[in-house]
């Protein structure tokens, strides 16, 4: 498989952790109960999927290998993206942080949870499709079949370096999840 399919079949399940999001994101809406190992499934898969193993794929080889390669010229097209990353973080931490309190039924941390809920799905959303339908197939243009087999084989390094497949274990975290909001 090429990177881009590889990436483009990441997004595939990173789009199905959106749509647990948003069910929970509406029950939060409408008071109902999620619980909080839901919340901290969701919160693990973003940052061992998205982060460790998506963006860092993204970000450490593909963006940074286009950077040298274009001398600058990609630099606020790659930053853009970058920050969706940062930001799509950041939501996440703010979720983590509000966990407690949320538990606790207290009612503004719970808005403030829910908030960076629907923030993340709409960054996400935005961010997934602006490289699904943009910038992959620009890359896919601006790299030699020998650049991209170079990038596939360091993103095989990669994730050979990560040990158990984190698309096996994070693919089990949303079946979880799935389960939780069915009984919940
Ligand atoms: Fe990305
Ligand atoms: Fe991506």
């Amino acid at each position: 498989m090429g990177i881009f399919a590889t990436l483009h079949n990441e997004h595939v399940l990173i789009q199905r952790h959106l749509e647990l999001l948003k069910r929970a994101s509406n029950r939060v809406v409408d008071n109902k109960p999620v619980p909080r190992e839901f919340f901290e499934n969701v919160i693990a898969f973003a940052r061992m999927f998205n982060d460790k193993h998506h963006h860092y794929k993204e970000e450490l080889l593909l963006f940074a290998y286009m950077a040298q390669k274009y001398e600058g010229r990609l630099d606020a097209t790659l930053e853009k993206l970058r920050s969706q990353h940062e930001m799509a973080r950041d939501h996440i931490n703010g979720v983590a942080d509000m966990l407690n309190a949320y538990e606790r039924g207290e009612s503004d941390p719970t808005r403030q949870l829910g908030l960076h809920l629907s923030e993340f799905i709409r960054l996400m959303e935005v961010h997934l499709f602006s490289e699904d339908m943009v910038f992959f197939r620009m890359a896919k243009e601006m790299l030699s079949e020998e650049e991209q087999d170079a990038l596939q084989k360091a993103f095989t390094k990669y994730e050979q370096k990560q040990g158990e497949n984190p698309t096996v274990i994070c693919t089990r975290m949303l079946d979880q999840c799935e389960r939780m909001l069915e009984i919940a």
